[in-house]
């Protein structure tokens, strides 16, 4: 269709059954316009500028059922063209500038419907051989040119089936000879809006009389001119016509009051739309079933009119036009069905002032109206309810107790956005039929919502939307296995961890869109219920970052089950971003991370080689920060001892019975810094050899011998005195060579060789004459000042 095309595709494949062809371009219809189409039933040529139909057209496709040339400006149909259609069901000529009803059809006889509305057929004459087509039943002849029907016009109708559809709205009626009707049956007769004046179709009605329809359906279509009533009888005519079921569309404000519905009391089905009637008359009604008041300008409910209608099973007063004062309706035994919608009714301690003998009462509408008060015991005697609508209506006391509880067959409840607190766990106690239960719009006390639902095992669909709920706790549904949609829209979720609990096995539904969910763990998203076809996570604050990868790659990958999925924004970037989640590129994360792996390691690597150089050279480390120190204020440094010397503890005995005894104890004495004596306590030998030995003595001794050479302290404390002195320019160590080293070893200790051979350093003997000189040698040296 709409493809500008000016010949049927050849390609099309013959086993095609239907074929919408519409909006194309074919002017001229003849044999060869359509490849051989055998299986072809349906075939819709509407607008495809078709001007000339041959004769032999629809010979390659003469199985059809139904063809469709509406919006075709014909203007020449080959004698005969639709007769090779032997199996025309349904033959639409709408709007092909038709002039009467002749056409040559006379093999049609499975026709069933012919739809000739929107042409010039100035005269609903059908051809004679149409009173044989034993299934035709629908004669559509809407916005014709029919201004009058006699009764000759009617002569094949008269004979046709008695099953038929007869469609005459919206043609310019004048006349209708009276008795042209009489003793036709039909199935439905439409004349809305077929008479050009009130007055035409008061007569036009009179004339109808003796006619038998099962439905007969007039008035008028909204926003047409306005018909003068003059007359309170005008629809007098009716009580002549053999009717059940009466449809009236008034569609205007009579100028005088008039009888609506004295001709209507034998019907079984009334219908009175938009006549904004501002009262009810008292109707005697034998037979009625269904009754529909629509759009009226009612004071009060017509509850004594209606009441005691024995036979009445549903009745609908709904948008009245100005508020609705209740009433009662009283003794309907048979009544099922009440609609009292969009009244703007407020209704002190319903129902039971409402209702009353009405035991049969299965559905309750009280939806759109003012402010419905619930009282104890209010639906006393209307146990068979099982259809109950509030919404939209503010409803008092629902929250606070269990009203509803006599309602054991009530299968669904709606309340939503009924200004309703549920502060009591027990509000629908009792219902324990429950399928169906809205409360969308509402508010929740505390945790209401956990325990609300415990008992009502037969929720099959439950809706929370806008509840203004925040958090639900995992329980809340825990009994409601049966429940397969579940409409938590436009509440502040920020995480629906309920469902990782498998009670929700038959969902099939759930829409969690609007709330403020950025991310769903993976345990929830892995425990879904399996069933679930519809899932709506549009319209949150999607956390699109590299942690939500899981949560992301499953919405790529469920888009058929997530509803609107190109509505799942992200929310990271901006609060107004439009990027859809979707689109989000979960390969860069996976380069990020590898990255940062990488980047960790590396971190790690140097972090561990710096702790083990700063454990492995940690006294060189603090050495150079007291340095440091020391050089920042090298005046400061004031020294305790004279010397301190560094030895070996096996040479412990010698130094203390030799030299300390000697040096400390001989004049002037000399104040030595010995580590066991000391090295204040608490403190690390570090910092001791540091801040006591070295910087808190004028001069070093360093005792060499084996055991010193073998020390890794000695060989430390002598690194750390020579960095000293480096530092200061002095050569202020005192080497004693206690016992003989080879040369080799003394290499072994870093600056000892060199030092050795460079300065002079002392040799201890046992010998007492040059012990002497030693000791004269040594205090001397240790004496000598620097400057
Ligand atoms: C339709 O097709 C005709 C020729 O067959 C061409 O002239 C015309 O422009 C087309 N119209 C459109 C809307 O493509
Ligand atoms: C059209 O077909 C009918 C019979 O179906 C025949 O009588 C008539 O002559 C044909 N007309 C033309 C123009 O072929
Ligand atoms: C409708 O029919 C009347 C005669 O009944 C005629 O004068 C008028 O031109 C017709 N209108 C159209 C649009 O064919
Ligand atoms: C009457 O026609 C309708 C279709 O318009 C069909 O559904 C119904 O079964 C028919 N009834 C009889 C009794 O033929
Ligand atoms: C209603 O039916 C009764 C009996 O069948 C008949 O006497 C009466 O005239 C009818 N009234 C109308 C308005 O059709
Ligand atoms: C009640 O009436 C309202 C308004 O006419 C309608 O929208 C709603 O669907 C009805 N409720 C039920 C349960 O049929
Ligand atoms: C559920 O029903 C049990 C027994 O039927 C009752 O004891 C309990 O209070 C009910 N719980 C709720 C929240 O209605």
């Amino acid at each position: 269709m709409g493809r500008n095309l000016s010949f049927i595709p050849s390609s099309i494949p013959s086993s095609v059954q239907t074929l919408d062809f519409s909006f194309n371009v074919l002017n001229r219809l003849q044999r060869t316009v359509f490849p051989i189409l055998s299986f072809l039933l349906v075939l819709d040529l509407s607008r495809c500028q078709i001007k000339h139909i041959e004769n032999d057209t629809f010979n390659n496709v003469k199985n059809l059922t139904t063809l469709i040339l509406t919006g075709n400006p014909i203007t020449y149909f080959g004698p005969g063209c639709l007769n090779s259609l032997h199996n025309l069901q349904r033959l639409v000529l709408v709007d092909v500038g038709l002039s009467s009803l002749m056409l040559q059809m006379n093999d049609l006889t499975k026709l069933q419907e012919l739809r000739v509305g929107t042409n010039n057929i100035e005269s609903i004459s059908l051809p004679p051989f149409m009173s044989t087509f034993k299934e035709f039943s629908l004669l559509d002849l809407h916005a014709n040119n029919i201004s009058i029907i006699k009764t000759d016009h009617t002569a094949v109708l008269r004979e046709i089936v008695r099953n038929m559809t007869l469609i005459l709205s919206r043609n310019p009626l004048l006349y209708i000879e009276p008795g042209a009707f009489k003793d036709i049956y039909l199935r439905e007769l439409n004349i809305r809006s077929a008479f050009v004046s009130s007055a035409a179709q008061q007569a036009g009605l009179k004339a109808l009389y003796g006619l038998n329809v099962q439905k007969i359906i007039f008035g008028k279509y909204k926003g047409e001119f306005r018909f003068q009533f003059s007359d309170a009888n005008v629809l007098d005519g009716l009580c002549s016509i053999y009717f059940q079921e009466v449809y009236y569309y008034i569609n205007e404000r009579p100028s005088v009051p008039i009888y609506i519905f004295r001709c209507m009391i034998n019907a079984t089905n009334v219908l009175v739309r938009n006549g904004m009637i501002d009262e009810m008359e008292y109707v005697f009604f034998r037979e009625i079933k269904e009754l529909y008041l629509d759009y009226d300008h009612l004071g009060t409910l017509p509850g004594k009119q209606l009441s005691h209608l024995h036979t009445l099973e549903k009745l609908v007063i709904a948008h009245n036009i100005e508020p609705i004062h209740a009433g009662t309706f009283i003794d309907m035994p048979k009544l099922q069905y009440l609609d009292l919608s969009c009244n703007r009714m407020t209704l002190k301690q319903c129902c039971t002032t409402l209702l009353s003998g009405t035991p049969q009462i299965r559905y309750l509408n009280l939806s759109r109206n003012g402010e419905i008060s619930l009282d104890v015991g209010g639906f006393d005697g209307l146990d068979s309810l099982e259809i109950l609508d509030f919404q939209h209506t503010r409803v008092v006391g629902m929250g606070y107790f269990s009203a509803l509880s006599n309602l054991k067959y009530l299968r669904h409840l709606d309340v939503s956005y009924s200004a309703i607190t549920f502060t009591n766990i027990h509000c629908f106690y009792g219902l324990k039929n429950l399928n169906v239960l809205k409360i969308a719009g509402n508010n929740f006390q505390g945790d209401v919502a956990r325990y609300l639902f415990n008992n009502r095992t037969f929720l099959e669909h439950l809706d929370m939307s806008y509840c203004h709920v925040v958090e639900l706790h995992p329980n809340s549904f825990k009994n409601l296995q049966r429940l397969r949609l579940l409409n938590l829209r436009g509440n502040y979720l920020m995480t629906i961890d309920f469902l990782a609990l498998p009670n929700l096995k038959q969902l099939t539904s759930l829409y969690v869109d609007k709330n403020s969910i950025t991310s769903i763990p993976l345990h929830v998203l892995q425990s879904l219920p399996r069933n679930l076809l519809e899932f709506d996570l549009s319209s949150n604050p999607i956390d699109c970052s590299c942690s939500q990868t899981d949560f992301i790659l499953w919405i790529i990958q469920n888009q058929k089950v997530l509803k609107q999925p190109e509505n799942i924004f992200c929310k990271t970037f901006s609060p107004s971003s439009d990027f859809r989640a979707k689109d989000f590129d979960i390969h860069s994360c996976v380069h990020k991370k590898r990255l940062t792996i990488v980047l960790s390691v590396c971190f790690v690597t140097v972090v561990v080689l710096l702790s083990f150089l700063v454990y492995r050279f940690q006294f060189y480390l603090q050495y150079c920060w007291i340095l440091l120190r020391g050089y920042r204020s090298p005046g400061q440094q004031e020294c305790s001892y004279d010397a301190f010397v560094i030895f070996s503890s096996y040479d412990e005995v010698w130094v203390m019975n030799e030299l300390m005894e000697n040096l400390e104890n001989g004049v002037p004495p000399i104040q030595l810094c010995l580590h066991m004596r000391d090295f204040q306590a608490g403190k690390s030998i570090a910092s001791n050899i540091i801040d006591e030995g070295i910087m808190g003595s004028r001069k070093i001794i360093v005792v060499v011998s084996q055991h010193f050479i073998e020390s890794a302290w000695c060989r430390f404390e002598f690194e750390l005195a020579q960095s000293r002195f480096i530092m200061e320019r002095n050569a202020n160590i005192i080497i004693i060579i206690l016992e003989d080293v080879e040369e080799r070893k003394t290499k072994k200790v870093f600056g000892l060789h060199k030092h050795l051979k460079k300065n002079t350093y002392l040799k201890w003997s046992r010998d007492p004459l040059s012990n002497m000189r030693f000791w004269i040698r040594l205090r001397k040296a240790i004496i000598a000042t620097n400057h």
